[in-house]
């Protein structure tokens, strides 16, 4: 043990020391990786250090370096020191975090930093919360209270009867609705026949008059699902609003919160979430702006017996505890690891005057780097970033033919960056033209990353332009 561990730890130090030097996608193509990696399954065993050793060696060419301060592809945080530290722990000490006698450690560490999170977010602290694996799985906890409040109300015991029959839940929202939150109402057979994509202002917010409108008339239990901070423009819905009409219709109002409800934790950003906590719902993640390793997602919910009703089980071989939490009584898995203790690692080494100044950073190195593309020729700005995440898209030459329009010329400038590997950035659809979006979600993206990934940009387009 002693030996794989040690390479382990030699590796790790050597890699964080290298790894803002190296290329930041993946080195390897597809057919060399399954080359390096795809061994014959064979019937006996090798030794731990050789397994180690190759997997380093098979499996290095195709990380990608999303750790490094010039990531800024989908929206991707990377790891503060203390919560890298505490994942290495959780594997250590290899809890199964789903019943309180089966860690106790991490249901209060959980619970701990659960308190911590609605404090930061400004979520009232009655309402109950989960760690789930990503935001994906927040939707889906969210949302699964939202389904047994909803028709209990309407007489109906969704847990029992299932949904056949029931009355069915009708869902507003904007064209700004997240995939993950689309697939939570797919999983939780809600339907998307019965999402209402309503108008929106020039802003890209829902607007409250079609929001108005459209609860007038609707007949069915209702949600309504707003943005805070959507992974093209960063657009935050207007909760103030938004939230109270929805209420004066009993209907649930859930904020996807993915990246934007840590806006909550600066003063330069915080306005945009106002009335944020008057929703029912909210669903964030911890592996984006908080830079805690991957799993890492946050639900909340206002009617904690809803989400206890809609989640809890018992079984005579599980020993819950009186007046302790047991995790997955609020959480969709069974068996789950003990991922609160990065979270509360990583607060506990930012404090909430550090996770704010992470926040501000980002926002600041994002609106540099967007101002500095501008000023390129042949770049042009398309979404000003409001908090993170910006878009520009490429315009070609005039006698450019293999590209002539600005959509396949965005495309094909997007690939010559990430040929050069310097930054990885990703492409996007929006309003019907192709951009290139910008997300600045690492802890440690500094003034020299955002001079490096424009100069890149500068020695790409000069050769079209010059
Ligand atoms: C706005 C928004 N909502 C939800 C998600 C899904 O989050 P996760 O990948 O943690 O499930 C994302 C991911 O980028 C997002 O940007």
């Amino acid at each position: 043990m002693e030996k794989t561990l040690e390479i382990v730890y030699k590796y790790s130090l050597d890699y964080l020391d290298r790894v803002d030097d190296l290329p930041v996608n993946a080195i390897s193509g597809k057919n060399d990786l399954e080359r390096a990696l795809e061994y014959p399954l064979q019937d006996r065993g090798i030794d731990s250090v050789q397994v180690i050793e190759q997997l380093i060696a098979d499996a290095e060419q195709g990380i990608v370096h999303s750790t490094s301060g010039r990531f800024f592809g989908w929206v991707m945080g990377g790891n503060v020191r203390s919560a890298l530290a505490a994942e290495w722990l959780t594997s250590l000490w290899d809890q199964n975090a789903a019943l309180y006698v089966s860690s106790p450690a991490s249901a209060i560490a959980e619970e701990v930093a659960g308190k911590w999170l609605k404090e930061l977010f400004g979520i009232p602290q009655d309402a109950s919360f989960a760690f789930t694996t990503g935001c994906q799985m927040a939707h889906f906890t969210c949302l699964s209270a939202a389904r047994n409040a909803l028709l209990e109300r309407n007489g109906w015991d969704v847990e029992k009867s299932g949904l056949f029959g029931a009355p069915k839940i009708k869902i507003f929202t904007s064209e700004l609705l997240h995939g993950s939150a689309l697939r939570a109402i797919r999983f939780l057979g809600l339907g998307t026949d019965n999402i209402e994509y309503l108008e929106t202002n020039n802003d890209r917010q829902l607007s409250p008059e079609a929001l108005c409108e459209a609860l007038e008339t609707n007949q069915q239990p209702a949600i309504v699902v707003l943005q805070a901070g959507d992974l093209n423009t960063g657009t935050f819905d207007d909760f103030d609003k938004l939230i109270a009409i929805t209420h004066q219709y009993n209907a649930w109002v859930h904020i996807d919160g993915a990246f934007g409800l840590w806006a909550a934790t600066s003063e330069n950003f915080k306005h945009l979430l106002k009335g944020c906590e008057n929703a029912d719902s909210w669903a964030t993640d911890g592996h984006k702006w908080l830079n805690v390793p991957y799993d890492s997602g946050y639900a909340f919910v206002r009617n904690v017996s809803a989400h206890y009703k809609a989640l809890s089980i018992r079984a005579s071989y599980l020993t819950h505890s009186d007046g302790a939490r047991d995790q997955m009584d609020w959480t969709p898995e069974w068996s789950r690891r003990a991922r609160g203790f990065a979270t509360y690692a990583a607060i506990r080494e930012l404090g909430r005057i550090g996770i704010g100044q992470i926040i501000d950073k980002s926002c600041y190195l994002c609106a540099k780097l967007i101002e500095e593309l501008g000023k390129i020729p042949g770049i042009e700005i398309v979404s000003e970033p409001i908090i993170n995440q910006g878009l520009v898209r490429f315009m070609p030459p005039k006698n450019h033919l293999d590209h002539p329009d600005p959509n396949s010329f965005t495309d094909f400038i997007i690939q010559e960056n990430l040929d050069k590997g310097m930054s990885f950035l990703g492409g996007t659809e929006w309003n019907g033209i192709r951009c290139m979006r910008i997300s600045v979600c690492n802890w440690q993206t500094n003034e020299d990353d955002i001079s490096k990934t424009v100069q890149t940009f500068r020695e790409i387009l000069y050769k079209y332009y010059l």
